[in-house]
C-alpha cells in the first residue's frame, strides 16, 4: 500500500512537473502584466504568437495606442522608426504611407519647408509636383489658390512681423502710430520709428562703402496706393499692373516699414545696375531688412523682381529669412503664424 501511495505521487509530481504552462503563463513569465495579457488576448492567433518568445515593449505600444488597427499591425512593423509612432501610425491608418512614397514622405516630414498646419495640403498636392521642395514652398505661401482670392486681415498682433501679401489685406484706415520723417538729406516721406532707425544704420554702413542711399518712397497710405494703382491701370492691362504695383491694402508700404531704395540720379529701374544694389543684397538682413521681392521667386511673391524694396523684419528674422532662402510669404507661414 505505501509502495502504491509513492508511485501515484511520484506520478502525480511528474504530470505537475511536465503539464505546459498555458500561453497566459508564458506571457506572465516574460513579464507581462495582467492588463497586456488581456490585450494581448485580444489580438488574432497569429498576432498573439508574435509575444510569447520575449517581452516585447515596442510592440506592445503600438496595441495600447489609441490608433491602432490591427489590420494595420504588418505594416507598423514595417515603417517603425521611421516617422514618430502617432505620425507613423496615421499615415498607415489613411493608406498614405506606402513602400513605394516612404522615402518621399519622409524627406517631407524632415524639411525645413515642412508646417504643421499645412500637413494635408502637402499629401494632397505631393503627387502633382516632381520637386518637393517646391510644392511646399508653393503650398505655404497660399500660391495654390488663384492670387487676390480668400482675401484675409493681416494679422496684426504680429507686431514687426505682419505679413501683407496679396492674400492679406491692411484696413484702408490703418496707419502706424510711431511715423516719423525722412531727414531730406536721405529722401523723402515717413517711416516707422524702428525701420528709420535701423535704415539709418543701413545707410550709415552702405555710406562707408561709397553708396548714398535714398529713401525714394516710404509709408503710403490706403488712398495714396489707390491712386497709384488706379494711374498705372491708366497705361497697363490689370494683370500687368498686379506684377509690379499692391493693389490699395496689399502694400507692405502702408506699414511703414518697407522702402524703395536708390542712389542719387539713379531711377528705381537702373537700381539694378549699380554695385549698391549688390551691396545691398548681401547686407542689408544684417541691418533688419530682407529684398521683399526676388528675382528668382517672382512664381511665389506674385511680383516681379524689386532690387529696390526692402522690408523691415529686423536683423534676427531678416537674417534667418535669408538663411532659409525664402521668400517672407513662405517664413511667415512656417515660422511666424504656427
Ligand atoms: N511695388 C510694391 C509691390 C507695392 O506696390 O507695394
Ligand atoms: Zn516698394
Amino acid at each position: 500500500m505505501k509502495k502504491l501511495i509513492a508511485i501515484l505521487t511520484l506520478a502525480l509530481i511528474v504530470c505537475a512537473c511536465s503539464k505546459t504552462p498555458t500561453f497566459e503563463e508564458q506571457l506572465e513569465e516574460l513579464g507581462y502584466s495582467s492588463e497586456d495579457i488581456t490585450l494581448i488576448q485580444s489580438l488574432s492567433e497569429e498576432h498573439q504568437a508574435l509575444f510569447s518568445d520575449a517581452y516585447k515593449e515596442d510592440l506592445l505600444s503600438f496595441v495600447k495606442d489609441g490608433l491602432f488597427r490591427e489590420e494595420k499591425l504588418e505594416e507598423y512593423l514595417k515603417f517603425d522608426g521611421l516617422f514618430e509612432k502617432g505620425r507613423m501610425m496615421r499615415l498607415v491608418n489613411d493608406g498614405i504611407l506606402t513602400m513605394e512614397n516612404a522615402g518621399k514622405l519622409s524627406r517631407l516630414y524632415q524639411s525645413d519647408h515642412f508646417a504643421e498646419k499645412n500637413e494635408s495640403l502637402y499629401l494632397q498636392y505631393m503627387n502633382e509636383y516632381s520637386d518637393l521642395e517646391e510644392m511646399m514652398e508653393m503650398v505655404n505661401s497660399l500660391r495654390y489658390k488663384e492670387l487676390y482670392t480668400d482675401i484675409r486681415p493681416v494679422d496684426m498682433s504680429k507686431g514687426d512681423l505682419i505679413l501683407v501679401n496679396k492674400y492679406f489685406s491692411l484696413m484702408e484706415n490703418y496707419y502706424p502710430d510711431d511715423l516719423v520723417d525722412v531727414d531730406p538729406s536721405l529722401g523723402k516721406g515717413q517711416l516707422s520709428k524702428k525701420t528709420y532707425d535701423a535704415f539709418l544704420d543701413l545707410h550709415e554702413a552702405a555710406y562707408r562703402q561709397g553708396y548714398n542711399l535714398r529713401v525714394v518712397s516710404a509709408f503710403r497710405s490706403y488712398s495714396y496706393q489707390d491712386g497709384l494703382y488706379n494711374k498705372y491701370l491708366k497705361v497697363d492691362p490689370k494683370e500687368v499692373v498686379d506684377t509690379y504695383s499692391a493693389r490699395p491694402g496689399h502694400s507692405e508700404h502702408q506699414t511703414g516699414m518697407a522702402i524703395d531704395v536708390s542712389l542719387p540720379g539713379v531711377s528705381l529701374d537702373d537700381f539694378w545696375k549699380t554695385d549698391a544694389a549688390k551691396w545691398l543684397n548681401e547686407n542689408c538682413a544684417h541691418y533688419g531688412f530682407i529684398i521683399r521681392y526676388p528675382a528668382e521667386k517672382i512664381d511665389i511673391t506674385g511680383y516681379m523682381e524689386e532690387p529696390w524694396h526692402i522690408r523691415y523684419l529686423g536683423q534676427e528674422v531678416a537674417e534667418d529669412v535669408v538663411r532659409h532662402g525664402m521668400t517672407y510669404d513662405e517664413y511667415y507661414a512656417v515660422f511666424i503664424d504656427q
